[in-house]
């Protein structure tokens, strides 16, 4: 499973960068936001700047909800870099869009996906990654993991080549459990990854470790 982070933060993008487990970036207009970036020139330079550190797919997200406009912002995002996927939302245009932007050789992440048919429709379509919203699933009372089990299944057997990308992810546990579901991609944010690391026996071990040490050094 491929690690994405679904953050705008430069810090937060170079930290785990440089540790080598990062393979892409996810953002969304909401992160964006979050970092302050005001202007189109200003949004279009962050992204590249996110291209040009880290070498993995980078998802940009359209804010027009029409064909037209989304072909127009899509073409416009996918000049800043070669290394850019465009975020079109799961709407009757969105998926127009995501089969004509398939066709002209654009890639897309097919967002705000919440079921198995929209899954199903975004593959059809012919989307790079599809984005099932797990953690906001959960938030109302389903159960986010059921649905990427059950897309991974359908694209199985169906032998569809969209990626699975989980998105909305709450917690380290959520990004286990998409591993075992068969996500090909997690995008996580940034807490979730670090906890990753966390367990107290590792902590308590080291520390024994090195107190040990000092006996022989
Ligand atoms: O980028 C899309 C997704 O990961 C959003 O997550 O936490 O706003 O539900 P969240």
């Amino acid at each position: 499973m491929k690690f994405f982070i679904d953050t705008a933060n430069l810090n937060q993008i170079r930290e785990i960068n440089d540790l080598g487990i990062l393979d892409g970036v996810t953002t969304n207009p909401s992160l964006m936001a979050k970092e302050g970036i005001k202007g189109k020139e200003a949004v279009f330079q962050h992204y590249r700047t996110i291209c040009e550190t880290v070498n993995g797919d980078v998802s940009a997200e359209v804010v027009s909800t029409d064909f037209d406009g989304i072909i127009r912002e899509a073409q416009e995002l996918a000049k800043i870099h070669p290394r850019i996927v465009v975020k079109v939302p799961m709407i009757k245009d969105g998926v127009k869009a995501i089969h004509w932007l398939t066709e002209h050789g654009i890639p897309t992440n097919c967002t705000l996906v919440f079921s198995a048919a929209q899954a199903i429709l975004a593959a059809k379509a012919g989307a790079r990654y599809v984005s099932p919203f797990i953690g906001r699933i959960d938030d109302i009372n389903w159960d986010g993991l059921e649905l990427i089990e059950q897309i991974a299944h359908i694209y199985t057997v169906q032998g569809f080549e969209t990626q699975i990308l989980a998105a909305s992810i709450r917690s380290s546990l959520h990004i286990v459990k998409c591993a075992e579901a068969g996500a090909d991609v997690c995008t996580c944010p940034y807490d979730t990854l670090i906890g990753l690391f966390k367990h107290p026996l590792t902590d308590i071990g080291l520390a024994k470790f090195l107190e040990d040490a000092k006996k022989w050094q």
